[in-house]
């Protein structure tokens, strides 16, 4: 049996191959490396360099005898999606589409897939649970949403049954594995750019939000547990379990102050942060109810406070400045 992983040179898709492997798992990874890394995906994983949108899904499956899929390879940045409707409706949804149409043609009948926090929108409150009304605020989370979408109408018609997971904020490093996406817009990250002189100083984007402090609010989730999580679904799966939908987080909220005065004890720069108008379209809290996963996949986050996780992304940037320095 082995694991097609798309997207697997990504941030979360090459942790989560590490982990397959660490459990004696064949891992297949197709990525274009438009986002990814090469030197990410670790030496025991078959990688094939290829666009989803017209790789050899039939021969890869036939070759490699793929049990089951998990498809993290997406574009990811909702402003840029805004801007490029075009690219994510076509790399995220339709992309999710052949996919999925290949692996019932190749009788492949499982699938994990990377969905989002964006496709409740504004919540209505929070913490947020699975069957919050769902009203995408972008071409990014509604080319997520549709693609749960599709997954939904393969499981009625074919049996195809999936796990889409619905993550928060994935955050933290490890030693040898981290976040390195060009350009960044993450806060963790940002931030620890700012200490490594790589930046002046970051903007925190409003602070008379209707949060403790006025900053927003999110639920940073970090990449082991990330990872753990995938390969439970994955289980779950092979056990025969129903198709599902899981919010990934660890139903904590902190603020962007508290995430920067985090990083200023873990790093011991001063990070300046300069008050800058609220972006549109950011909801001002998002914390996820991960209730439903703990219960169904027994998961249970071991990285749940801010500190640890900021901790292991400054690990991970401290000793890589230029990530895995193919992008500099
Ligand atoms: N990072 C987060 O906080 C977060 C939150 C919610 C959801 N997600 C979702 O998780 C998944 C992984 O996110 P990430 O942060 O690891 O992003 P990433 O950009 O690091 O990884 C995505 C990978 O997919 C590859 N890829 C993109 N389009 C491709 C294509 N057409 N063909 C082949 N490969 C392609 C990229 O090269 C990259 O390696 C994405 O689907 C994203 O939408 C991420």
């Amino acid at each position: 049996m082995t694991v097609l992983v798309t997207g697997g040179a990504g941030y979360i898709g090459s942790f989560t191959v590490a982990a397959l492997l660490a459990r004696g798992e064949r891992v297949v990874v197709l990525d274009n490396l438009s986002a990814g890394h090469r030197a990410a995906v670790p030496p025991e994983a078959s990688l094939i360099v290829a666009e989803l949108a017209d790789a050899d899904l039939a021969g890869i499956f036939e070759t490699h005898s793929i049990d089951a899929v998990i498809h993290f390879a997406a574009l990811t940045s909702v402003p840029e999606s805004v801007q490029k409707p075009y690219s994510y409706f076509h790399n995220n949804t339709a992309n999710t589409l052949r996919l999925v149409e290949a692996m019932r043609q190749a009788g492949v009948d499982k699938i994990v897939f990377s969905s989002t926090a964006a496709v409740y929108g504004e919540p209505q409150s929070n913490p947020i649970t699975e069957d919050h009304p769902k009203n995408p605020q972008s071409p990014y989370g509604q080319s997520k949403y549709f693609s749960e979408q599709i997954l939904a109408a393969f499981l009625v018609a074919h049996g195809v049954r999936h796990v889409a997971l619905r993550y928060f904020n994935a955050s933290g490093g490890a030693i040898d594995r981290g976040e390195d996406h060009t350009p960044e817009t993450h806060l963790i990250p940002i931030a620890l750019q700012v200490a490594l002189g790589q930046r002046k100083s970051m903007s925190i984007f409003g602070t008379d939000w209707p949060t403790p402090d006025g900053t927003c609010v999110r639920d940073y989730i970090h990449i082991a547990d990330l990872a753990d999580a995938h390969l439970r679904a994955l289980d779950h799966l092979r056990s025969g379990g129903a198709s599902l939908q899981l919010n990934l987080g660890n139903g904590a909220g902190y603020s962007v102050a508290e995430v920067i005065a985090a990083a200023r004890r873990v790093t011991g720069h001063a990070i300046p942060a300069v008050e800058a108008p609220r972006r549109a379209g950011d909801p001002s809290t998002l914390v996820a109810s991960s209730e439903a996963a703990r219960r169904i996949l027994g998961w249970q986050p071991k990285f749940a406070d801010l500190e640890s996780i900021v901790e292991s992304a400054w690990r991970w940037h401290h000793a890589h400045p230029h990530g895995y320095g193919d992008r500099t």
